[in-house]
């Protein structure tokens, strides 16, 4: 496995293992199995409701808690100063350990500056190894650094060939903010997994779609979360390390870049009105 050394010099393991949509009650072995097959890096969030269940899976696993790099977010219903920290407790409860490797912010939205001041006083008291964002946009990683007493160590935001972040990228790169992907492979739908110009790319190396959507990504200094639940895509999502994508491959995928995301765009007021009631569902909840 290869490392990102963050900008307070933690090592972040590049293949990460996602558990977003994995339910509940298959969490905990999936997780076991992912540990089983390699992967020590692993991304759950307070409303993806699993944080138990991958938990239990590292307790259960004889791998040591010291080898695995955890990651979770805090939900929107959970941000303000105060809150945001007892819910990072809860967070530290559910997932049986006395520290976390990065916790980020999920949304850009709601009282994320009272949460961000949390966040710093979990990592100046020791709690959380390093703190992010998600799905910020650079202007507000700009505000944080400014003002929020601190800069984001990492942004977790949709990152695919349909998807490339260019300019997020380079700004991020510029500033220090380490960039993860997530549904680096488009989650599984249409246009990434499927499309003509990757697959024969792959078909030509003998590689997967998947093994070369993620280098592609990885060859961009990109952290890369994966999620699958079959052992077989497990193990191809890990096996990434052992070939290189020329640059005329490169530039081919470059050219696959729509420009958006294609599940929520952050700078778009409808997204505030989609996260709204999912807020108010969770409420109490977490
Ligand atoms: N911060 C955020 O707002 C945010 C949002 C979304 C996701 N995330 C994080 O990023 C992680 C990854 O994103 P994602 O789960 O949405 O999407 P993804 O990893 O891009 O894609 C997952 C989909 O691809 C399939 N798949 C995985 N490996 C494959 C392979 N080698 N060949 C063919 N199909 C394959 C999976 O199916 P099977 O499971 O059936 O194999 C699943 O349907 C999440 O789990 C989560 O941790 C964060």
């Amino acid at each position: 496995m290869e490392f990102a050394t963050l900008s307070n010099g933690v090592r972040m393991p590049k293949v990460g293992f996602g558990v977003y949509r994995v339910p509940a009650e298959e969490c905990q072995p999936v997780v076991q199995k992912a540990l089983e097959v390699g992967y020590r890096h692993l991304d759950t969030a307070q409303c993806y409701f699993n944080e138990e269940q991958v938990g239990a899976a590292i307790q259960a696993s004889p791998v040591d808690r010291s080898d695995i790099f955890l990651t979770t977010k805090v939900w929107i219903g959970c941000y303000g100063e105060g809150q945001t920290y007892a819910s990072v407790e809860r967070s530290l409860r559910r997932l049986k350990t006395d520290y976390l490797d990065l916790v980020l912010l999920h949304q850009a939205f709601a009282d994320y500056y009272g949460a961000w001041r949390d966040l710093v006083r979990l990592y100046e008291e020791g709690k959380v190894r390093a703190i992010g964002t998600s799905n910020f946009l650079p202007v507000r990683l700009a505000d944080l650094a400014a003002f929020g007493g601190m800069a984001p160590q990492v942004n977790q935001v949709e990152t695919n060939p349909l998807c490339q972040q260019r300019v997020a990228h380079d700004y991020m790169a510029a500033v220090g903010v380490q960039h993860q992907a997530w549904a680096p492979l488009g989650a599984g739908a249409a246009g990434v997994l499927d499309s003509p110009v990757i697959c024969g790319i792959a078909e030509r190396l003998g590689k997967t779609t998947a093994q070369v959507a993620l280098r592609w990504l990885l060859q961009r200094d990109i952290v890369v979360l994966a999620k699958s639940t079959h052992e077989e895509r497990m193990r191809q999502n890990l096996d990434v390390f052992d070939f290189e994508l020329a640059a005329e491959d490169v530039a081919a995928i470059e050219a696959l870049d729509t420009g958006h995301g294609t599940f929520i765009d952050p700078s778009d007021p409808a997204t505030i009105d989609f996260f709204r009631p999912l807020v108010e569902e969770r409420c109490g909840l977490l």
